[in-house]
């Protein structure tokens, strides 16, 4: 499997997931503009299965109607709760667990609340772990905006995220960190809002 990350504007990143035998692909997060991954669709004749938004703000979706206008068959692709939200409707509803095909490549959602009600991260292949605003490189995602939720985030953190394998590597949906990319299990050791392991140490985080 291949996995692009396409840096966008000041600091997002959209993501390709690329099955290569077949040239089938889904987008993670179309963002702001969706130029350079339409470009690489075009480029590499890839047929877009997938666009899958890991939660609805808008700078990870904005260009969401443009890449649906011109690949009509790919399935927008959403939680419930972060799905009603979108200016396309979604035409696939995920949960914690459901699994996504692109061509030999799995992806298996997990939800994890916080940033959004119905933030998701994406398991690909077992190898990496697309985060979206849930984790960064040496932080995690607000959880001060309208409906964003402190426990929630702690539980995302907590129960859905430190359980999977230390060789994962995190994709997050911001460049915020000190690098763009990382093993999850060096985020384990480092990063503040997973070493936080009571709810009172995480609301303390500055
Ligand atoms: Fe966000």
């Amino acid at each position: 499997m291949k996995l692009e990350q396409l840096r966008i504007g000041a600091d997002n990143f959209s993501y390709l997931v690329i099955s290569e035998p077949d040239k089938t692909a889904a987008l993670v997060d179309p963002s702001i503009e969706a130029t350079q991954a339409l470009q690489r669709i075009h480029d590499e004749h890839l047929t877009l299965h997938y666009i899958i938004i890991t939660h609805y703000h808008g700078d990870h979706t904005a260009a969401l109607p443009s890449v649906k206008k011109q690949h009509p068959a790919a399935k927008v692709v959403a939680s419930e709760a972060d799905g009603k939200h979108l200016r396309v409707h979604p035409d696939l509803i995920v949960k914690d667990g459901t699994v996504l095909q692109v061509g030999a490549i799995p992806i298996t959602i997990i939800s994890t609340p916080g940033h959004t009600p119905g933030g998701i991260c994406l398991l690909v292949n077992d190898e990496a772990l697309i985060t979206g605003d849930t984790l960064f490189i040496g932080d995690c995602g607000r959880t001060d905006l309208s409906d964003g939720n402190l426990k929630e985030m702690f539980d995302s953190l907590q129960k859905k995220i430190m359980p999977l394998p230390d060789s994962l590597i995190v994709y997050p949906g911001h460049d915020y960190g000190d690098r763009p990319f990382d093993t999850l299990g060096h985020q384990k050791q480092v990063n503040k809002t997973l070493l936080a392991k009571t709810l009172e140490a995480f609301a303390a985080i500055p």
